[in-house]
């Protein structure tokens, strides 16, 4: 177990190209980081992987993460739901859900917490840590209840106490900062200081969360190939914080596509509960700080974004949809009345795709998936 996959060759500058062996750049390409320009850095691996069938969820795509063999809670495979009444309602022959509250945390996390366990274990770390106000902490301390790590979350008072039992029944330590920046600061010392192993950002402008994980999302779009029989959909929508979620999905895609010789890719939608991506898209610099309200949909919260969430949804013809909070009961309740129940968060797919109905964006034939990422179990009444 924890054995690296021997087709990972190292990490490349997504601004610069430079190549860098196996490790951990948490801060990102340093050349590039020395003159200000984007930093991030991703993955890539020699050779053809293969999906292998005669595996369990996300173990079939091992060949194709970090570590092909991780602890497990039975993450991944998650169902392909054809929302009919939707689809009719709407006129798209091709409506799916893909429900990702059936992983152990009821999260999407789910698919990056092995990843980083896997990685903290392989570099002998005793404590993992998250700055996280919500699922990415329950997904994290969950995991290393699994495998005997120590595991603190950095979070604010106002934690939703839904999340903060679950991080707390599973042995978690939870570490109060007063502001969501001290949260990076804190969070920053303790790796630098004390060998933390972070599954989560912790610099500005950010770099996203750790790239061992990530890779982990890669999987959903293994999944949906497979579960529309060897096809890419031609939409996929998904609930959009800083972008860590997208740029996996995109990885995943963008892999697919090679090894399968596709001749399109799925338009990757970022769906936001205000301005952040379609602000960086109409020609805002992407490391500015977007002010906005995001209380009803702490989830998809915060005011910064990724260099590589816009390059996914640019390099996949894709866009930004921005849903406003206040719209997500009527959304919950629409997606609700198919028996689907999801974060408020995750509802605002509904508005999202409301709205690219009226721009005309789609036809009736298009494959158009939504990530519901998480459940409505989760969400407080008062939302
Ligand atoms: C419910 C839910 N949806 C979506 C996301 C996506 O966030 P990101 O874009 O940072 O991957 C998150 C992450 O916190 C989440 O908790
Ligand atoms: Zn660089």
């Amino acid at each position: 177990m924890n054995k690296i996959n021997a087709r990972l060759k190292g990490f490349y500058c997504l601004h610069c190209g430079e190549r860098f062996r196996v490790a951990d750049y948490l801060t990102g390409c340093l050349s590039c980081q020395q003159k200000s320009l984007p930093v991030s850095l991703a993955p890539y691996y020699q050779g053809t992987g293969r999906i292998k069938n005669n595996q369990e969820r996300m173990f079939r795509y091992g060949e194709f993460l970090p570590y092909p063999d991780f602890p497990s809670l039975g993450e991944g495979s998650t169902p392909l739901v054809k929302v009919k009444r939707l689809a009719e309602k709407y006129r798209l022959n091709l409506l799916y859900v893909k429900n990702e509250f059936q992983n152990p945390t009821a999260s999407h996390k789910d698919r990056m917490s092995p990843l980083v366990i896997a990685r903290a274990i392989a570099l002998k770390r005793k404590i993992v840590s998250a700055a996280s106000s919500g699922n990415a902490g329950v997904s994290l301390a969950a995991y290393a209840a699994l495998t005997g790590l120590k595991c603190k979350i950095i979070t604010q008072p106002n934690i939703n106490p839904i999340w903060k039992r679950a991080i707390e029944k599973m042995g978690a330590e939870i570490i109060y900062t007063a502001s969501s920046e001290e949260r990076w600061t804190f969070l920053q010392e303790r790796v630098q200081k004390e060998g933390w192993y972070p599954a989560t950002n912790f610099i500005t402008p950010p770099v996203g969360s750790n790239p061992f994980g990530i890779q982990g999302y890669k999987t959903i779009a293994y999944e949906l190939y497979q579960d529309l029989q060897g096809q890419l959909p031609d939409w996929v929508l998904i609930p959009t914080a800083r972008g860590d979620l997208l740029w996996g999905i995109y990885q995943g895609f963008k892999e697919l596509q090679e090894m399968k010789k596709f001749n399109k890719f799925p338009r990757l939608v970022a769906v936001e509960p205000f301005e952040r991506i379609n602000k960086v898209l109409a020609g805002a610099d992407y490391r500015l700080d977007f002010a906005g309200d995001y209380r009803l949909t702490p989830s998809v919260g915060g005011t910064t974004v990724t260099y590589q969430s816009i390059q996914a949804v640019k390099d996949s013809k894709g866009c930004a949809v921005n849903i406003l909070p206040e719209e997500a009961e009527a959304n919950i309740n629409e997606i609700s009345s198919c028996g689907l129940y999801l974060e408020s968060s995750s509802a605002l797919l509904i508005g999202a795709l409301k709205k690219l109905l009226k721009q005309g964006l789609f036809s009736e034939n298009d494959c158009v998936v939504m990530v519901a990422t998480s459940s409505g179990y989760k969400d407080l009444p008062q939302i």
